[in-house]
């Protein structure tokens, strides 16, 4: 099948080659001309494990193309799927629509053929049915726009597109129906995975589903910062909770709150459709309250420790991204943590396996007097304490007597609790988790 994706991000990309790597012929377009040309040299724009060689093989394979013309991508695809960015617009919170509206009205002002819309992005309920009136008013061409919601996560986005645990397609229409079970069936082959319905239900279950997942884990910060004030250990609540399978053990890991590209945002564009309805959505309210102290914790914690006097004193930060395994530093709660450490006149030294140089280009003004080091073990050297605020894997069992000997004090605060408070106060260190 011709497929043509705009937008080649994370979620553009990964669809783009996932589509072509089951045979399709897909043409991806992105406005961003250093995107399209860093991808025609072969250098993938963005870390996501296991993309490059996806991309690599398709494009030696001649199934994938990258573009910076929309009105190629246009005439290209049978179906069109728009996977561009949806940032939050203003204070309100709602979606910025206006580079898929962009997107929308370059595509059909140069269609030749009738096509089938996609909706990949994450968009507000009734998105399809205005992408089709906008559409209608640039072409002659029959224009069928369907929801298809992504749920891929950074750091697995390609099991997850290759493997889903469901396709969600939203749409009336018969025949985009047969088209898109068409393109999606080989990736649903072990089971029946396929859920078709409206596109207004489809719009908000991708909405509803991040609200779910970042109320679980405000939940849990709750729940830890009870057990630090009734001396009970989160961890073992955790765990109790999640043996049962009602509750299930997913997404209950207290820390330093939620951040990324998806659940800060779609939050605060569901809180906003509630409100043009007259709704308050109290539990995603919460959820979203709850996270933004949260994302302080560490910086309470240290505070605490330190007397309130953080003036001269060096922080090792380790994990910037907003969760392992991706360089997307977009909302990471390490950013609030940084920038709140710094005005309070402390001084940084950071590493990440890979979201160092993204993160420091985002800290912008305020990175005077943070440092970046390629080697977890420099960054800790002569800081006065160390901060694990993203759980990389290879930060759950370092070398603790080295770390006490470059440290000038031995003091841990473990945003994520990653380490054994037991194991590491026998070494002796000063232990502060979340909720323990
Ligand atoms: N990142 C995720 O994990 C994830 C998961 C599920 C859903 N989503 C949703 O998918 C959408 C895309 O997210 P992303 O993280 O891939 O965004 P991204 O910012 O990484 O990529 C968006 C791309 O769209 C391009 N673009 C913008 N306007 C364009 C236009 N008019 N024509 C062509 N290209 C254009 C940008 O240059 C950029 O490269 C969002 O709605 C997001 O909420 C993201």
């Amino acid at each position: 099948m011709k497929v043509s994706v705009i937008g080649t991000g994370y979620v553009g990309l990964v669809a783009a080659a996932g589509f072509a790597d089951h045979g399709n012929d897909v043409l991806c377009a992105d406005i961003n001309e250093d995107k399209i040309e860093a991808l025609r040299r072969g250098e993938i724009p963005i870390y996501e494990p296991g993309l490059d060689a996806l991309v690599e093989r398709n494009v030696a394979a001649g199934r994938l193309r990258f573009t910076t013309s929309n009105a190629e991508a246009a005439r290209h695809g049978r179906v069109i799927v728009l996977a561009v960015g949806t940032p939050t617009r203003d204070h309100g919170g709602g979606a910025d629509l206006s580079y898929m509206f962009a997107a929308a009205t370059e595509v059909a002002e140069h269609l030749d053929h009738p096509v089938i819309v996609v909706n990949k992005s994450t968009v507000p309920v009734g998105t399809a049915e205005r992408v089709a009136r906008l559409m209608g008013e640039h072409t002659s061409q029959p224009v069928t726009v369907a929801s298809n919601p992504e749920f891929l996560k950074e750091g697995s986005a390609v099991n997850d597109f290759m493997k889903p645990d469901r396709v969600i397609i939203g749409t009336a229409d018969e025949q985009a129906r047969k088209v898109l079970e068409l393109l999606y069936q080989p990736f649903c082959r072990t089971n029946d995975r396929m859920l078709f319905m409206d596109a207004r239900s489809a719009e908000l279950t991708k909405y509803a589903c991040n609200a779910y997942l970042a109320a679980r884990i405000s939940f849990m910060n709750d729940m830890a910062n009870l057990s630090d004030a009734v001396g009970a250990d989160v961890e073992r609540v955790r765990r109790g909770m999640g043996s049962d399978p009602r509750i299930g053990n997913k997404f209950l890991y207290p820390g330093v709150g939620y951040g990324g590209s998806c659940f800060p945002k779609d939050t605060r564009a569901l809180l906003n459709t509630a409100r043009e309805y007259g709704l308050t959505l109290e539990i995603v309210a919460s959820a979203e309250r709850i996270n933004e102290v949260q994302k302080l914790v560490l910086v309470r914690k240290v505070r605490a420790h330190f007397s309130g006097d953080l003036v001269g004193k060096q922080f090792a930060l380790w994990g910037l991204s907003f969760k392992p395994n991706t360089d997307d530093i977009r909302e990471a709660p390490a950013l609030r943590i940084a920038s709140a450490l710094l005005a309070e006149g402390a001084r940084l030294r950071l590493h990440d396996p890979i979201a160092g140089a993204n993160f420091m280009e985002a800290l912008g003004d305020k990175s005077g007097d943070a440092a970046l080091f390629d080697d977890p073990y420099e960054a800790a050297r002569d800081a006065d304490a160390l901060l694990l605020v993203t759980e990389w894997r290879q930060f759950r069992s370092p070398d603790f007597d080295r770390l006490k000997q470059l440290l000038r004090t031995p003091a841990l605060f473990d945003g994520r609790n990653q380490w054994d408070r037991g194991h590491v106060e026998s070494l002796g260190f000063t232990y502060h988790g979340i909720g323990r």
